[in-house]
């Protein structure tokens, strides 16, 4: 998620990178840095912080050049300091990197490396000392051969730039699961490119574009650009023409953020799984944990800290530790954590749970926890924050910066995240192989399903648009789509405004049935699981009290048509994995229903994406 930009041309390139970087602070902006080719050597400046602090470190020294790499960093592997930004280097500064992406296998790269003097503790390094190591001085089409030679021996995803110092007309590109953009400059005798991760930086300078595919990688040469395909032929590519103003690039094309956010999901879920999965094993492998399995087996007791919706996600963990692991397992609101007296002690586990990472409610309770004893761990998407630290061990869920307030990818990262931690401890106790195969194949169907859903937003927008008028709002679940239910309920308030509350279907008929009628829809979660003729009898119950009933069922279920006013209808998967999918239509409808009423889809009022406030 973090942002590339490159530069080759006539120009003076710090400029254009420093501004391309300014653009892409929206990606991750936890760090910067440039490297530019300045009378055949390289100068590269890095600083913690957002570009205007990077700016200030380059001062008023003179950097000039027509050829440069730069990069902000919105942390993965290892903390935010200075040394883990990029540019990444080797062959003592000739070579330079910049990378998105993830190497899963950088631990085994590194140990076969010559060069073991490391200055970081990121992936992307090792990928910058390899290509060194695959490079030939005595060949001047290395740079080109090196990266070539490189990309087969990584594992994971990449968009990556590279430079050398003995290279002034090149740079080379690469893409895999990481975008890359080249601009191609407007002057066709004065050859120029502008490289970045999305269109933003590049659309000041040229509207005409070439997106890098998957398995591709480009010479971007001052003599032309070459670009070859997965197979390495050289192929040709097309151009498109960008029409999109810098804002709307920005969002990649969507009318806001959150939009942006949800149509992201099946991209970072794999983001938030990658590397984590033991297939031969049937288990999962959450270094974060960092615990032995003896550790883990002297745990008796879990308890999930969080607020909104990651405490959703939470009970959704609590349901998944108690079946796979057979853990009792208490979700607590952060909050109200600490003002009561929680039964904690040694083996106690507690996850704190948290997209910003310095929610100030969960970070109190991650303290309290810490004071009585238990093992905490923090379950985080925004590294380096607050609670990772003080939490001291935990996983991140890699869903990229959310920017909307509504938190949508950071909720399914998070339970995916659990489920794969409730795997791991269940395959120390009774889950069997075959049952973590089939979780794990499951969880790798996940982002297909969820692109079927998403392919669908469309008949959502018509049932939104249907019920925007509507003043208040059931959302009913039962099971582990009780959760989803309230989830769902907390996103149609948040950013309709609307009223809405949420039900364990089964607990309408002792008081909230009273307030049923044609003017109090509901919205019903009837996925076919182990209660889905619990669910029906629910649904029954409202239908009676002639309230409009919109249901999610499973693909097929026409019973559930017949019965449903409206239907949305996703893909089958494992009952624990229904939230993955169920959370999408919730989330759009929500999303909808908000848009029909013109209200502030990415900063709804009363409202702050961090709330670092008690
Ligand atoms: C709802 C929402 C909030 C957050 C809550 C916790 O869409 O975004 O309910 O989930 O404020 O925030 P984090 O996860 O940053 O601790």
């Amino acid at each position: 998620m973090c942002g590339i930009v490159g530069y080759i041309g006539k120009k003076e390139a710090l400029p254009i990178l420093l501004g391309g970087l300014r653009d892409l602070e929206y990606r991750g902006y936890d760090s910067a840095g440039i490297a530019v080719l300045d009378d055949g050597k390289i100068k590269r400046i890095r600083e913690i912080g957002k570009v205007d602090f990077l700016v200030k470190k380059i001062g008023q020294q003179v950097i000039k050049g027509n050829l440069g790499i730069a990069h902000t960093r919105w942390a993965t592997h290892g903390g935010v300091t200075v040394p883990n930004a990029h540019p990444h280097t080797a062959g003592e500064g000739k070579l330079m990197l910049v990378h998105n992406g993830i190497i899963e296998n950088y631990r085994e790269l590194k140990k076969e490396l010559k060069d073991q003097n490391f200055e970081s503790e990121t992936d992307s390094e090792i990928l910058a000392k390899l290509i060194y190591q695959n490079y030939d001085a005595k060949d001047k089409d290395s740079l080109l051969k090196a990266v070539k030679k490189t990309l087969p021996q990584v594992r994971g995803t990449y968009g990556l730039l590279v430079m050398h110092a003995d290279h002034p007309d090149e740079l080379v590109a690469a893409r895999l699961g990481s975008p890359l953009v080249i601009g191609i400059g407007n002057d066709e005798n004065k050859r120029e490119y502008y490289i970045a991760s999305d269109v933003t930086p590049i659309l000041p300078f040229t509207k005409q574009v070439t997106f890098l595919d998957d398995g591709e990688v480009a010479d971007i040469d001052l003599a032309g650009l070459k670009i070859f395909n997965i197979k390495d032929e050289l192929i040709a590519k097309g151009i498109t023409k960008i029409e999109w103003d810098k804002e709307k690039a920005q969002k990649n094309g969507y009318e806001n953020f959150m939009l942006k956010e949800i149509f992201d999901q099946p991209a970072v879920f794999e983001d938030a799984i990658r590397g984590r999965i033991n297939m031969k094993e049937g288990t999962a492998v959450l270094g974060g944990l960092a615990m032995t399995p003896e550790e883990m087996r002297n745990i008796k007791r879990i308890v999930i800290v969080a607020c909104g919706t990651a405490s959703y996600a939470g009970m959704i963990g609590k349901y998944a530790f108690e079946r796979l692991a057979d853990i009792p397992t208490e979700v607590d609101i952060s909050s109200e954590f600490r003002y009561r007296d929680p039964v904690i002690n040694e083996k106690t586990l507690v996850f704190a749970l948290s997209q910003s990472g310095e929610t100030l409610d969960t970070l109190m309770a991650v303290r309290e926890a810490k004071r009585k004893g238990a093992t905490v761990r923090s379950i985080v998407n925004v590294v380096g924050s607050t609670i990772a630290r003080e939490a001291g061990a935990g996983t991140y869920i890699h869903a990229g910066p959310e920017i909307a307030v509504a938190s949508t990818k950071a909720f399914t990262n998070t339970v995916a995240v659990l489920l794969l931690y409730a795997l791991e401890f269940g395959r120390l106790r009774h889950v069997t192989l075959a049952t973590g195969e089939r979780l794990l194949s499951g969880l790798l169907e996940i982002p297909g399903k969820m692109n079927r859903i998403l392919a669908e937003a469309s008949k959502i927008k018509i049932i939104a648009e249907k019920y925007k008028n509507y003043p208040n709002f059931f959302f009913l679940g039962r099971g582990i789509n009780y959760p989803m239910a309230m989830e769902g309920s907390l996103k149609l308030k948040e950013t309709s405004y609307i009223h809405s509350e949420a039900y364990p279907a089964g607990e309408m008929k002792h008081g909230a049935i009273a307030l049923l009628s044609p003017d109090f829809p509901v919205l019903a979660i009837m996925t076919k699981n182990q209660l889905y003729e619990k669910m029906k009898s629910g649904v029954q119950e409202v239908r009676a009290r002639k309230s409009k009933v919109i249901v999610i069922a499973t693909e097929g279920d026409e019973e559930a048509k017949e019965m449903a006013d409206d239907i949305i209808y996703v893909p089958k998967t494992m009952e624990l994995l229904e939230p993955l999918l169920n959370t999408i239509p919730l989330q759009l409808f929500a999303y909808y229903v908000a848009v029909g009423l013109g209200r502030d889809i990415d900063r709804p009022r009363n409202l702050a994406k961090s709330v670092t406030v008690e």
